[in-house]
C-alpha cells in the first residue's frame, strides 16, 4: 500500500491540522539575530548571572531562576504552538502541577478528572490536602457529575483527557463551558500530556490553562523530565510568571535546549505514531487472547467522535484487557522484545507497562478497581519503529501468554 495514502486515511475525519505547525515548531523563538553570533540553533546559555549595564539596568536577564535565554527559546515557541499568548517551563511536569496549584489558597476547593496519571492523584490527595486544599474527584466524561462537584470554594477544575491508564476522552468544550458559565472565574486546566500541541489544542476549546508533561511526546526523546503551561490570559501569566520564579521548580539550560530540539520534529513524530498505533490497535482488536482494547482513534472507543470533534489526530498510547488473569499480563509484557518494561510514555520507543503495579500502583486499590485499572489491564506507548515489527512483537508476546489459545 502507499505510506502516503495509509497516513491519510488514519486522519480521515479528524480536525484539520493546526496552519504553519511546522513552520513555527521549527522557527518561532529560534531568530539567529537575538544572538551576537547569528546562532541558527539556539546556544546552551549555563551562565546563572548576567551582567548588568548599571544596577537594575539589565539586557532582559537578571539571574537564571527568574529567565534564561534558552529557556526563553523554548517558552516562545511553545506558546506559539498552543495558540496561547504565553508558556512557561518547570522543572518536571509535578513541578508544573505544584506551581498551579500554589495559586489556591487554603479552603479553596479543587475538581479533578477522577481517572488521571497517579502522581497527580497523589499530590492532590496527599499533598494538597494537607495544605487545606478541598479535592473532589469527578468522571468529567458526565457533565451532570462535573455540575454536582462544583462548590462555592472550588477554584480550580483539573481535566487530563485521554485519562491516563484508562483513555476515557473529555469534551473540552462543553465542560469548560459548564465550568465557565457556573462561575467564570474557575481555572480549567487541561492536561495535553497525551495528546501534544501537535494533536489538541485546550486553549481554543475553552480552557484556562494548558499543561504537560514535557518529559512524554513534547520532547519525544525519554532524556528529559520537564513540564510546560501555556496560557492566554494575562492575570494567570504574571502570577504563575511569579511562582515560578518564587517556587524555584525551574529546568536546565541543558534541559530547555533538548526539548526545543525536541519540538522541532513533533509533527512527524505524532503522525508516524499516530499511524504505527492504529496498526497495533486494529491488530489487538481482531486477536481472540485480547479482551477488550481501548483506543481513541478506533470507533470502538466511546467517545471516538468527541476525540474526532476536538483532536487533530491520536497519540501512540493503546490500553488493553488481555484475556485470563495477573500470569498472562505478566508473561505477556516480560516476552515483549522490541516493547521495553518501563514506565514513562511518548518517546520514539515503544513502552509497555502494567499500570496497577507500576504508574498507578500510588491510587489507593479500591478506587483502581473502580476506575478499571485492573491486573489484566496494559498500556502500550507505541513507538516510531516499523509498524510490522511492532505488530510481531505483540502477536509473539500474545502467542508466549496464551500458548493453548494460538
Ligand atoms: C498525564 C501526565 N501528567 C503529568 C505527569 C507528571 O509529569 P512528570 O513525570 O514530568 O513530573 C505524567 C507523568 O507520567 C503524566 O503521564
Amino acid at each position: 500500500m502507499d505510506p502516503k495514502q495509509k497516513t491519510e486515511d488514519v486522519f480521515a475525519g479528524f480536525c484539520p491540522r493546526f496552519k504553519s505547525f511546522a513552520t513555527e515548531a521549527i522557527h518561532v523563538g529560534q531568530e539567529p539575530e537575538q544572538w551576537k553570533s547569528m546562532a541558527v540553533v539556539p546556544p546552551i546559555s549555563l551562565s546563572t548571572t548576567f551582567k548588568q549595564h548599571a544596577p537594575g539596568n539589565h539586557a532582559g536577564f537578571e539571574y537564571s531562576r527568574s529567565g534564561n535565554p534558552t529557556r526563553n527559546c523554548l517558552e516562545t515557541a511553545v506558546a506559539a504552538l498552543d495558540g496561547a499568548k504565553y508558556s512557561l517551563a518547570l522543572a518536571s511536569g509535578l513541578a508544573a502541577t505544584v506551581t498551579i496549584t500554589h495559586m489556591l489558597k487554603s479552603g479553596d476547593g479543587i475538581v479533578c478528572m477522577d481517572d488521571v496519571y497517579g502522581g497527580t492523584n497523589r499530590y492532590f490527595q496527599r499533598i494538597a490536602t494537607e495544605l487545606g486544599l478541598q479535592v473532589a474527584f469527578a468522571d468529567c466524561t458526565k457533565p451532570e457529575l462535573v455540575k454536582a462537584a462544583l462548590k462555592p470554594n472550588t477554584k480550580l477544575v483539573w481535566i487530563e483527557t485521554p485519562t491516563n491508564p484508562t483513555m476515557k476522552v473529555v469534551d473540552i468544550r462543553a465542560c469548560s463551558d459548564l465550568i465557565h458559565e457556573h462561575n467564570k472565574d474557575i481555572v480549567v486546566v487541561v492536561d495535553n500530556t497525551f495528546m501534544s500541541a501537535y494533536f489538541q489544542r485546550p486553549l481554543a476549546l475553552g480552557a484556562d490553562i494548558c499543561m504537560y508533561s514535557a518529559t512524554k511526546y513534547m520532547n519525544g526523546h525519554s532524556d528529559v523530565v520537564m513540564g510546560l503551561v501555556s496560557t492566554n490570559r494575562e492575570d494567570l501569566n504574571e502570577r504563575l510568571r511569579f511562582l515560578q520564579n518564587a517556587l524555584g521548580g525551574v529546568p536546565s539550560p541543558f534541559d530547555c535546549f533538548l526539548v526545543n530540539r525536541g519540538l522541532k520534529t513533533l509533527h512527524l513524530r505524532m503522525e508516524r505514531h499516530f499511524k504505527n498505533a492504529m496498526g497495533a490497535a486494529k491488530f489487538l482488536e481482531a486477536d481472540p487472547r485480547v479482551e477488550r482494547v481501548i483506543f481513541p482513534g478506533l470507533p470502538s472507543h466511546p467517545q471516538h467522535e468527541v476525540m474526532k470533534k476536538q483532536c487533530t489526530g491520536c497519540p501512540g498510547m493503546i490500553t488493553f484487557y488481555i484475556k485470563g488473569n495477573l500470569e498472562h499480563a505478566s508473561t505477556f509484557l516480560s516476552n515483549l522484545k522490541i516493547f521495553a518494561i518501563a514506565e514513562s510514555l511518548g518517546g520514539y520507543e515503544s513502552l509497555a507497562e502494567h499500570p496497577a503495579i507500576m504508574t498507578h500502583a500510588s491510587v489507593p486499590e479500591k478506587e483502581r478497581c473502580l476506575l478499571g485499572i485492573s491486573d489484566t489491564l496494559i498500556r502500550l506507548s507505541v513507538g516510531l519503529e516499523d509498524e510490522a515489527d511492532i505488530i510481531e512483537d505483540l502477536r509473539q508476546a500474545l502467542a508466549a501468554a496464551h500458548p493453548t489459545k494460538n
